[in-house]
């Protein structure tokens, strides 16, 4: 791991007004222009199924990183299960939603990424003042780093209040043409499976006992038969010795892949929804045995 400061992120800046994540051009502003600070009409989700048709657009979010994930999404996940000055990592930050959510939420945060492009864009969304009226709202610390989710060396063991974090779904979509060692989104689903275990011991090391991981994971189709690559994913976190507490269907409105394109043509149903699973590390001592349904079973 590797930290990216203010001054690294304001050099760049300097001389790029964009960055291309895989095909796609995303801008970097020099100054934004926000709207509105926070969503209006906001409820907490309280039940397994989560719909947001309209993604959310408030602060600096948008919709222009591939995949990047619904701000409904941290938000509810930080409102949920974190506290005010609590630190929360999203080791797969790309586009930063989580810690501009981590900013307006007065949660401390780290980001990383694979991909050095990737953290201008967090650091580019995460440059906007922010003073809010609320009396107990105290700044955040927000650090970002180019690193690997399966080596987060430069983060103590048990350090984590919260990781809430968004994989690449292997290689459905790509996010660096094989440019960047290490990229998830290059692996076919036998090796993402492989190496997601290590990102999965990574998250249960640096979590605090009786923290949660929340983790989206999307699915795919091939020959025309469904890949769960979701229950790969499930596997791999409860081997670790994580326990399920929540298995949330989230369903997708926009979807940018090959998927699209196929509607109509063939006899098999589009894929429209995601997991979003929230694990819970055992408190320091406790008893999993009750929990036997809920954690590796096999
Ligand atoms: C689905 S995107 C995350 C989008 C993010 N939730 C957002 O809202 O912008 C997955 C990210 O994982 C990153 N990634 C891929 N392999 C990685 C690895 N080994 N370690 C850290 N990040 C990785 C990619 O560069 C990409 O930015």
């Amino acid at each position: 791991m590797r930290e990216i400061k203010r001054l690294e992120y304001r050099t760049f800046l300097k001389y790029n007004s964009e960055v291309t994540i895989e095909n796609v051009k995303v801008k970097l502003a020099r100054e934004h222009k926000i709207k509105k600070l926070a969503p209006t009409d906001f409820q907490r989700e309280t039940t397994t199924v989560w719909s947001f048709p309209n993604r959310g657009d408030w602060a600096t979010h948008k919709g222009n990183y591939r995949g990047n994930w619904s701000p409904y999404i941290p938000r509810n996940i930080l409102l949920r299960y974190s506290e005010k000055g609590d630190l929360v990592l999203d080791q797969m930050m790309g586009s930063g939603t989580t810690l501009v959510e981590c900013k307006l939420l007065g949660r401390n945060a780290i980001g990383v990424d694979i991909n050095p492009d990737a953290i201008m864009v967090a650091r580019n969304r995460l440059d906007f003042p922010y003073k809010p009226l609320d009396e107990e709202y105290r700044e955040p610390e927000i650090k970002t780093y180019v690193g690997d989710a399966r080596n987060l060396n430069l983060i103590k063991s048990e350090t984590i209040d919260l990781i809430a974090t968004h994989p690449p779904y292997a290689g459905i979509i790509s996010y660096t043409k094989n440019r960047v060692e290490g990229d998830l989104s290059s692996l076919n689903v036998s090796d993402f499976t492989s190496e997601m275990i290590k990102v999965a011991e990574e998250s249960f090391r640096v979590l605090k006992p009786d923290k949660h991981l929340a983790i989206l994971i999307g699915d795919t189709r091939k020959h025309k038969h469904y890949i769960p690559i979701n229950v790969r994913v499930l596997e791999a976190v409860l081997e670790t010795g994580f326990i399920l507490r929540e298995d949330i269907i989230k369903q997708q409105w926009r979807m940018k892949s090959t998927r699209e394109r196929w509607r109509g043509k063939y006899n098999f149903l589009l894929i429209a929804h995601e997991h979003l699973y929230v694990f819970r590390k055992p408190g320091k001592g406790e008893k999993t045995t009750k929990f036997k349904h809920s954690i590796k079973w096999w």
